[in-house]
């Protein structure tokens, strides 16, 4: 039989409330159904939400969105990346993971 939490990942998956989200322009959820997620943006601009797995690739530091540098930064080695989770300055090797992401009424959700 096939794991139903495969099949879990590729649905639209809720990760927190647009109210969370336009507090801070991020929303962290480190236990989210598609792993640990940072959500950038705010509802205002909903079609230029970011969302990606925030487990930096190095070690697995959580990294920080940098909003003035526009990058994903680690905090443990300093690994950056960019918008689309791309390595920019090592010692990360490995892409972040990249999720789509949508608002359906007050709520914030992202997929595989
Ligand atoms: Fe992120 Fe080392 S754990 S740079």
């Amino acid at each position: 039989a096939s794991s139903t939490s495969a099949a879990a990942t590729q649905k639209w998956q809720k990760v927190g409330t647009v109210a969370e989200l336009d507090k801070t322009g991020q929303l962290l959820v480190a236990d989210s159904p598609v792993g640990a997620v940072l959500v950038v943006g705010t509802s205002k601009a909903a079609k230029d939400l970011i969302a990606v797995n925030s487990t930096c690739t190095h070690k697995g530091c959580t990294v920080a969105w940098k909003t003035n540098k526009n990058q994903f930064v680690c905090p443990c080695h300093d690994a950056e990346f960019a918008r689309d989770g791309k390595v920019q300055e090592g010692p990360a090797e490995t892409p972040l993971k990249t999720y789509l992401t949508k608002i359906e009424s007050d709520s914030v959700f992202v997929k595989q």
